[in-house]
């Protein structure tokens, strides 16, 4: 197995430590894992004046998976948009055709009260969001600024191919198998033809999954149903605008945005493991970030790339090992309480895996 860590910039680097902490807990254990770092983002523009250099995009290539932190910074936001560091994971995602997201979240019974919502609304909650990567209007041509103060035009294409839409929806339709089989597909159809295209092609396939029941949402209704009744979901699938607003707001179901794991596949189960949270400038280098939104995408690794479901299962026991001890990062501690840093939650969780 090798690995490839793309730490990037503000919180990437401390919480990717604790990963690796892991990581070496199941190297003690006799696990054969390589690891070789690069840099990425921010970090990599300001060695290289690259955010993806030639070389970073090479080791990811010769990985079987990649862990990668965060990217991102407020001083790089006046830069060129092709020198920026989200090019980087755009870049990736692209590059190695890491089409298929997958954003579960779960609420862990220690943690009920850590939302904003109510325990009784998100108590129990276990959904999946598929999200698609690769398409979209993040990635549609044309787009640009054009003309003249005061009369600038912006545009951005929503461009979405049949193969693309296709490929992703049969991923949210096998992973609905894995588990509820029940299968949101959420779009916007009544004004986006690209949706209208979406929806008819999952209408196709559905056909395909007679054991999954299928059913469509307006993507505004679906942002109000998360915060209104999220239970009623079990998989959700979508396009790559609509699952990045969706898995943030999912995100605060469960206490914190810094407690979400991500997964982005290829065709093949090669992977790149990210928290689905950001660089968070504000707090990088202080120790107080939750490391667990990276341990946890750690624990999509295994389970995802290297199909081994039994050490997936323990990392994740022991995130709520760590938990039931009442460690609590800054993020999801409660009121008046001292919170637990970075190192210490990380540490935390490597004795749990240990001691089992
Ligand atoms: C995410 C992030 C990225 C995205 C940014 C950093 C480009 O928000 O992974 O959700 O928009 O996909
Ligand atoms: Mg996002």
């Amino acid at each position: 197995m090798k690995i490839a860590l793309l730490a990037g910039d503000g919180i990437g680097p401390e919480i990717l430590r604790e990963a690796v902490r892991i990581l070496d807990v199941l190297r003690g254990e006799g696990l054969k894992i390589e690891t070789e770092e690069a840099l990425v983002g921010g970090a990599a523009y300001d060695a290289h004046g690259d955010p993806l250099p030639a070389k970073t995009l090479e080791l990811v290539k010769q990985s079987d998976a990649v862990l990668f932190g965060a990217v991102g910074g407020p001083k790089y936001d006046t830069l060129a948009r092709d020198k920026r560091p989200e090019k980087a994971i755009l870049g990736l995602r692209k590059e190695c055709d890491f089409f298929a997201n997958l954003r579960p979240a779960t609420v862990f019974p220690e943690l009920a009260d850590a939302s904003t919502l109510k325990p009784e609304v998100v108590s129990g909650l276990d959904i999946m969001i598929v999200r698609e990567l690769t398409g979209d209007i993040y990635f549609g041509q044309p787009r640009g600024v054009t003309g003249e103060k005061p009369n600038r035009v912006g545009f951005n294409t929503m461009h979405y191919t049949e193969p693309q839409i296709r490929r992703i929806l049969h991923s949210g339709f096998r992973i609905a198998m894995a588990r509820g089989r029940k299968l949101c597909s959420v779009d916007k159809m009544n004004v986006l033809e690209t949706t209208q295209l979406w929806r008819d092609i999952a209408e196709e396939i559905a056909p395909e999954y007679p054991e999954v029941a299928l059913s469509h949402m307006l993507v505004d209704n679906c942002a109000m149903q998360l915060v209104r009744n999220p239970r009623q979901f079990d998989v959700i699938v979508t396009g790559n605008m609509f699952g990045d607003i969706l898995s943030d707001e999912a995100s605060m179901l469960t206490g914190s945005i810094g407690m979400l794991p991500s997964a982005s596949l290829d065709g093949n189960g090669k992977g790149l493991y990210e928290p689905i949270h950001g660089s968070a400038p504000d707090i990088a280098g202080q120790g107080k970030a939750n490391p667990l939104a990276m341990i946890l995408s750690m624990a999509m690794m295994f389970r995802y790339t290297f199909g081994n479901e039994e050490i997936a299962a323990g990392i994740e026991k022991a995130v709520r090992a760590a938990l039931a001890q009442g460690l609590r990062t800054a993020d999801i501690a409660a009121q008046g309480t001292r919170p637990a840093s970075t190192a210490q939650m990380g540490a935390a969780v490597a004795a749990s895996l240990q001691s089992h």
